[in-house]
């Protein structure tokens, strides 16, 4: 994925291309204080912690995909006006089995250790013992605690400061899978995440964790015989929203098949998406929705106004985009499937579903006013967009009431997930910053990029000395300093 740089006549012809984004991070380093240019909000303290894939071979062995590589942790301390930074391999029980080993020991999104059939059904059917715990995709604070997560049932808890990592679970989701993306109850602060338990009778869960329990509560169960692939839910006020798109798996081909976790999944397209409420007090099911097919890692927002339940999603025509980011693909350049920013309205009185595109352009790693504004009607939404060269590369902000984009991009530049952080002073749900990570392909290493979240405007970056390679999903801890 090459964006050209041949601007302007008589410029000699340069081409930055991203696979930098997809290169091993060996660096472990803690910085005092980063080169700034720009300046910084006196209101903003606190620290951007983000995780991501950094290690792509172990031994000799490549991982085969984006989600495969082993997890770093990332920490931008912003304090005072000035920027500090650490990194640090999260210590997960897969990491220190690779670096024990020097082979892959865990089963990873799509790649596999070589194993025994038997091996491979003890591996699913007993989360504690070898599921993979390689935290890369995204983490939270939890009361006091902070933990990385990825889609299985055992988060990795960390120390914010040092980046050190726990080497006990802080809990274990009941069942053998989970998403990264648990939402997080604005009153008691309290954890709500998925789960789904296969066996012979399997089902999608909900359960909480307390800010400072161990333990999980089981809030919801639901019986399913074929699993849909779940990145991620929507919450409402009242609702959970679970959204089934058709990219479904046999449990039982997923214990015996030898082939990585992914590849079990099957595209059912005949079974359309599927939306279905759940009481996220009582755990009562309620009504369920039929819509056309298509596939999504993200839910945005969703809300209830008036009979409706409006659901945003970041969605895909089919779940091809999960073979666009096998790792020799996105090295060669090949472009990614643009992801677009569609509203549902699942109408309660029963009028059916109605579907609407929210943006005229494509949008990934969506980001909002979360603490204000989840679960409620909301109007702004901040992402990824591609650049020419069909990589991730802009930072986007969609209003989904006037229907508009505005965009950030640089030459030669891919920016990352922009997480929002709200200025306390502000009465606007767009007041306040977006902290993006933001890898410059001239210069071949990283910066912190600061936007004004209204306008877009640049008010700082921070350059760290080395590549990060390109992650997924940070959160920013308020006075975390
Ligand atoms: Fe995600």
């Amino acid at each position: 994925m090459a964006t050209d740089l041949n601007r302007g006549a008589g410029r000699s012809p340069v081409t930055v291309d991203n696979a930098l984004g997809f290169a091993t991070l060996e660096h472990e380093r803690t910085i005092e204080q980063l080169p700034l240019t720009g300046s910084l909000p006196p209101w903003l303290t606190g620290s951007l912690l983000r995780t991501g894939p950094a290690r792509f071979e172990v031994g000799e062995r490549s991982m085969r995909h984006w989600f495969d590589g082993l997890a770093m942790l990332h920490r931008f301390t912003i304090a005072d006006g000035r920027v500090s930074y650490g990194n640090r391999y999260l210590h997960s029980r897969a990491y220190r089995a690779a670096t024990a080993e020097g082979r892959i020991a865990f089963s990873e999104f799509a790649t596999d250790p070589c194993r025994s059939l038997f091996k491979r059904i003890q591996t699913l059917f007993s989360p504690g013992q070898a599921i993979s715990d390689n935290a890369n995709v995204n983490l939270a604070r939890l009361g006091e605690r902070f933990i990385a997560m990825t889609e299985t049932p055992l988060p990795v808890q960390f120390d914010a400061r040092t980046l050190e990592s726990a080497e006990a679970a802080p809990f274990q989701a009941p069942g053998q899978l989970s998403t990264a993306h648990p939402h997080l109850d604005r009153a008691s602060g309290a954890l709500l995440n998925y789960a789904a338990q296969l066996g012979a009778r399997s089902s999608y869960r909900f359960f909480t964790v307390e800010p400072d329990a161990t333990e999980t509560r089981l809030l919801a169960t639901l019986p399913v015989s074929e699993p849909a692939y779940m990145h991620s839910f929507g919450l409402t006020e009242r609702w959970i929203v679970l959204g089934e798109f058709p990219f479904v798996v046999n449990p039982l081909a997923l214990a015996l098949a030898g082939r990585p976790y992914i590849e079990n999944y099957r595209w059912k397209p005949e079974r359309g998406t599927r939306f279905t409420l759940i009481d996220r007090r009582t755990g009562a099911p309620g009504p369920t929705f039929r819509a056309s097919p298509c596939f999504a890692f993200h839910h945005v927002n969703a809300f209830e106004q008036d009979d409706q339940v409006i659901v945003d999603l970041c969605t895909y025509p089919d779940a091809g985009v999960i073979e666009d980011f096998y790792l020799d693909r996105l090295r060669a350049g090949k472009p990614i499937t643009p992801g677009a920013l569609t509203r549902f309205r699942l109408d309660t009185a029963g009028g059916g579903v109605h579907e609407e595109a929210l943006a005229d352009r494509d949008l990934e790693l969506p980001r909002i006013n979360y603490g204000a504004f989840n679960g409620r009607p909301y109007r702004y939404v901040w992402g990824n967009g591609t650049g020419a060269g069909g990589w991730l590369e802009e930072i986007v902000k969609v209003d989904t009431e006037e229907r508009a984009t505005i965009s950030w991009s640089e030459p030669g530049c891919y920016a990352g997930e922009p997480v929002f952080v709200a200025d306390p002073q502000a009465e606007q749900e767009d007041g306040g910053v977006l902290l993006s990570v933001v890898l410059d392909g001239r210069l071949e290493r990283s910066f912190l990029l600061v936007l004004d979240a209204m306008h877009l405007n640049e008010l700082a970056r921070a350059e760290v000395p080395h590549h990060i390679p390109f992650g997924f999903h940070g959160q920013f801890a308020r006075g975390l300093a």
